[in-house]
Formats: C-alpha cells, structure tokens, sequence
C-alpha cells in the first residue's frame, strides 16, 4: 500500500516535472513575458498545501475551503497540538483519509519548522500553497507577538521558497501571509500589534515585488482580514498594553460586528489566481475581497523617474 501511494506520488511528480518543463521552455519564462501569464490557472485540485496556524480561526477554516475545492494533501501545522489533532480528525471525517495530517511546530523556530515541512513533504510532495496564519493578539507579551506574527511570516515564507521555488526542486506556487486591516488603518489601542501588521504587509509586498517571482515560480501575497469572529478576537480586550489602551481599543471597534472565517477562506481562495505577486488584499465585514493600492516597489519607482528624466531631456 505504502508502496503503491509512492509509486503513484512519483508518477505525479513525474507528469508535473513535465507539464513545467513545457510551461518553462515554451510559454512563461520568455524575457517579454508577464508575471500575470505565469500566474494563470492556479488549479488547487492538483496542489498540496501547508496552512501554518491551521488549527483553528482563519488557518482551518482555510484549510477546509481548499479542501472543498479540491486540493488532494493538506498539512496543518500549529503550535497547539490538542487543537491541531481535533482540527486534523474533522478535517478528516469530512474530506476522507490520507488527506490531511498535523505536525506541531513553532512557526517562529526556523529547525522545528524546517523538519516539520520535510515530514510534510514526505507524506504530501512539495507544497504548491503554503498560508501563514498563525498568530497572535497581544500587546503585553509585544516581543512574543513579534516573534510569532513577524518572524513567524518570514520563517514560513523563505522555507517556503528555499522548497517550492523552481529554482531548486520545487513546482513554484504562491506563499499567501495572512496579515491584519490593522498592518492598513493603524490601531491606537494596538501599537505593537498594528507594527506587526504592517511588517507583515511591507514584508509581503517585497518579497513579492521585482524580479523574485521569474526566479522562484512563486507568488507571494498578503490577505488582510478585518475583524474575525474567532478566538483571537475574543480574548483581544483582555491583551492590550494597560486599561487605558484597552479602552482606546474598544472606542475603536465600538458599533463593529465580527465577519465569519468562512468569509474570509472563500474570499482568499477566489483570489488565488488573479492576485499579484507583492498585492496586498482586504476581506471585510463579510463582503468580498478588494486589493489595496501603495505606491510602486523602487525600481517601479526608478524606472519611472528614469523615463521622466529622457523625456525632458529630450525636449530640452
Ligand atoms: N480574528 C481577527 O479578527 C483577525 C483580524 C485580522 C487578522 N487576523 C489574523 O489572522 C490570523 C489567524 O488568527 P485567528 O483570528 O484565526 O486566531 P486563532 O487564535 O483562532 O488562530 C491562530 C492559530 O495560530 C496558532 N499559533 C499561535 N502561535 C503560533 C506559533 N508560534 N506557531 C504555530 N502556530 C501558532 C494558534 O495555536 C491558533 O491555532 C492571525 O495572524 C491574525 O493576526 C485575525
């Protein structure tokens, strides 16, 4: 039986190694093709995903909308183990076996995470989808929440690459960093959340940005949820830095109603493929997703200005 599935799993990397090889000499790689026709056709019924913070929130329900649509192997990976077993047997239960395994780990430890993707990889090939979306909400433990919501989100997205690039063994693919509306409209009552945020965004769109994705095969992106009826949320108040920016905090989300994870999960998977590298996203108050406009990456910017300057030359 271990066999067969091997032998099966060699012959579909097999016939993938195929398919990119003729994707790669004869349609996306040319020097005067575009990011947007490599990034057509993201199908998820062939793809195995990670969901790093799986086990509950957001991560889960992710990790069920993928599995709705399709993908074939699924891990979670969470520092919670209790959750991430239960998460992982409903999972189960619901899509059938074989599909979908649990390893523990902390995003933020870059050799705990590394050995949990490699027994990933073991079981399930080399992920086409990995979504980082452990993290946390607290402003009293701000260098935890900077580990786990910053350092996390990079661990998880250059191990990611370092695996999933085409540049090394991997089928390309997209990294999507689950982020914050407050890493966009900043929270007075959450400074040390918001930085994380916003670090998670700025991160998000450079890695994105420039010339990676002709390198790696892979598009990163951010999805920024609004507020999220999860248990983040929940224990929130209870985690900002003192009383008074706890009070500060609720004047913010005074009058606001928490959107459903599925909102969220629905709105992430149908921007999987007309996302672009480095774009960041919003899902909020349960509509549907919408793309947030920044100012051009530097070389953007320098070509701009480099066009600028022999258009006036010219005319002077
Ligand atoms: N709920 C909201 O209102 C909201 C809004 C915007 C953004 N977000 C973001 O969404 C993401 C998911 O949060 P959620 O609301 O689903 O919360 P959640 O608490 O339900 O889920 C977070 C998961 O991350 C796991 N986790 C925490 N630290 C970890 C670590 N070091 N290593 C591995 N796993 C770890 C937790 O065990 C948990 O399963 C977070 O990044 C959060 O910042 C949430």
């Amino acid at each position: 039986m271990v066999l067969m599935r091997r032998a099966a799993r060699a012959t579909s990397s097999l016939m993938r190694s195929r398919n990119l090889f003729i994707k790669k000499h004869y349609s996306a790689t040319s020097e005067n093709d575009t990011v947007e026709e490599m990034e057509e056709d993201f199908i998820l019924e062939e793809k195995s995903a990670i969901i790093n913070g799986g086990a509950s929130g957001i991560g889960f329900e992710i990790a069920r909308e993928f599995l709705k649509r399709g993908v074939p192997h699924l891990s979670i990976i969470d520092i919670d183990e209790e959750r991430g077993e239960k998460a992982a047997a409903a999972l189960t239960k619901e899509f059938g076996r074989e599909k979908v395994l649990f390893f523990e780990a902390d995003v933020a430890d870059a050799v705990g995470l590394d050995d949990v993707y490699r027994k990933s990889m073991q079981f399930h090939d080399i992920p086409e989808i990995i979504v980082n979306s452990a993290g946390i909400m607290n402003d009293t433990l701000w260098d935890k929440q900077i580990y786990t919501n910053m350092t996390g989100s990079v661990v998880g997205t250059l191990l990611g690459l370092q695996y999933m690039s085409k540049s090394s063994k991997g089928y390309g693919g997209i990294i999507v960093n689950i982020g914050s509306i407050l890493g966009i409209i900043p929270s007075s009552g959450y400074p040390l959340h918001t930085m994380t945020q916003f670090g998670i965004c700025g991160f998000s769109k450079a890695i994105g940005c420039g010339n990676h994705i002709h390198r790696t095969g892979v598009k990163v992106f951010a999805l920024c949820p609004g507020l999220t009826d999860t248990k983040l949320l929940l224990e929130a108040p209870a985690k900002a830095i003192n009383d008074r920016f706890a009070q500060e905090y609720a004047d913010e989300i005074e009058g606001s109603t928490a959107q459903k994870t599925t909102s969220v999960a629905k709105g992430l998977a149908d921007i999987l493929d007309k996302a672009k590298a480095g774009s960041v996203w919003v899902v909020e108050n349960d509509g549907g997703p919408y793309e947030v406009t920044y100012p051009g990456n530097v070389l953007e910017i320098k070509r701009e200005d480099d066009k600028e300057d022999v258009t006036s030359s010219i005319r002077n």
